[in-house]
C-alpha cells in the first residue's frame, strides 16, 4: 500500500525527469534500484523497529516484575520484625496488663508508620517508572519511525531537487550518498535503541537503587522503632 503510493510518485517525477532532460537507460535503472533499496530498508526497518518495541515491553515488564519482588522482600521483614515486637510484648510476663495494653497500642502506630513508609517508597519508584519505561525508550523509537516514513518518499524528494538542474549525470552518486549516509545514521539509532533495550540489565540502575535504598532504610528505621518499643518492656513502662 504504502509501497504503491511511493511508485506513484515516483513514476510522476520521472515523466517529468524524463520529459525535461531524457535519461539513459542506465540512469533510469540506477534510480528504480535505489527506490527499491530505499522501500526495502523502510520496510526492514519497520519490522526492526516492532521487536524493539516488543523487547521494550518485556524489558519493562521484567523490571517491573524485579522490583516489585524487592518490595515482597521488604515487606515480609517487616512482617517479620512487627511479628516479633508483637510477640514479646504478649508473651512477656514481666509486665503488667496496662503496660501491656499501653505497648501494644505503640506498637500498632510504629507499625503503621512503617507501612506508610514502604507504600512511599513503592509510590516514589512509580513515579520514576514512567520516565524509564515509557518516555526514553519511545523518544527514540519514535525517531527511527519518522526517519522510516521519510525513507520511502527519499528518492522521489531528490529526484524532484535535482531534475530541475542538469545534474542528471551524478544524481545516482547523490542517490547512492543519501543511502550511504542514511545506513549510517540508521546505525547509530539502532545503537541507541539496544543500548536503551538493556537499561534495566545495569546493577546500579537508579530506579532499582533509589527503591532498594529507600527499602532497606525503611526496614532499618522500623526495626530501630520495634527496638524502642521493646525498651519498655524492661523497665515495666516506669519510665511512661
Ligand atoms: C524477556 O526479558 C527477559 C529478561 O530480560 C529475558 O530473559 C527473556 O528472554 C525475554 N523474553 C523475550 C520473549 O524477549
Ligand atoms: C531479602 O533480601 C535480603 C538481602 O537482599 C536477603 O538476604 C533475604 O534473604 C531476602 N528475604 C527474602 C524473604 O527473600
Ligand atoms: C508470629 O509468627 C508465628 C509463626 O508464623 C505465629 O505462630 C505467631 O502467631 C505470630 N505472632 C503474632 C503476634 O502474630
Ligand atoms: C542494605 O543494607 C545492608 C546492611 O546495612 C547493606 O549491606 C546493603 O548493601 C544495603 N543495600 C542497599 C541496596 O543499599
Amino acid at each position: 500500500m504504502h509501497r504503491w503510493s511511493c511508485l506513484l510518485a515516483l513514476c510522476t517525477t520521472f515523466l517529468f525527469y524524463i520529459s525535461v532532460t531524457t535519461a539513459t537507460e542506465e540512469v533510469i535503472s540506477g534510480i528504480v534500484q535505489h527506490q527499491q533499496w530505499f522501500s526495502e530498508y523502510a520496510s526492514i526497518l519497520e519490522e526492526t523497529m516492532q521487536i524493539k518495541r516488543r523487547g521494550n515491553s518485556n524489558a519493562t515488564l521484567s523490571f517491573n516484575k524485579e522490583l516489585l519482588k524487592l518490595l515482597a522482600n521488604a515487606t515480609i521483614e517487616m512482617r517479620s520484625i512487627d511479628n516479633t515486637t508483637e510477640s514479646a510484648i504478649i508473651q512477656s510476663d514481666s509486665i503488667g496488663q496496662p503496660c501491656r495494653a499501653l505497648l501494644l497500642e505503640m506498637f500498632k502506630i510504629f507499625r503503621t508508620i512503617g507501612q506508610a513508609e514502604l507504600q512511599g517508597c513503592a509510590a516514589n519508584t512509580v513515579g520514576l517508572l514512567g520516565y524509564w519505561t515509557t518516555q526514553r525508550f519511545f523518544s527514540f523509537a519514535n525517531i527511527v519511525h519518522r526517519d522510516a516514513t521519510e525513507l520511502t518518499h527519499r528518492v522521489a524528494l531528490i529526484l524532484e531537487e535535482y531534475n530541475k538542474l542538469t545534474q542528471k549525470d551524478n544524481i545516482l552518486e547523490i542517490l547512492r550518498e543519501e543511502y550511504y549516509q542514511f545506513n549510517s545514521y540508521n546505525s547509530a539509532l539502532q545503537e541507541v535503541l539496544n543500548r536503551e533495550l538493556e537499561r534495566f540489565a545495569r546493577t546500579d540502575h537508579p530506579v532499582r537503587a533509589a527503591l532498594s535504598d529507600c527499602l532497606n532504610t525503611t526496614v532499618k528505621l522500623h526495626q530501630l522503632d520495634m527496638d524502642y518499643v521493646l525498651t519498655y518492656i524492661d523497665t515495666g513502662c516506669v519510665t511512661l
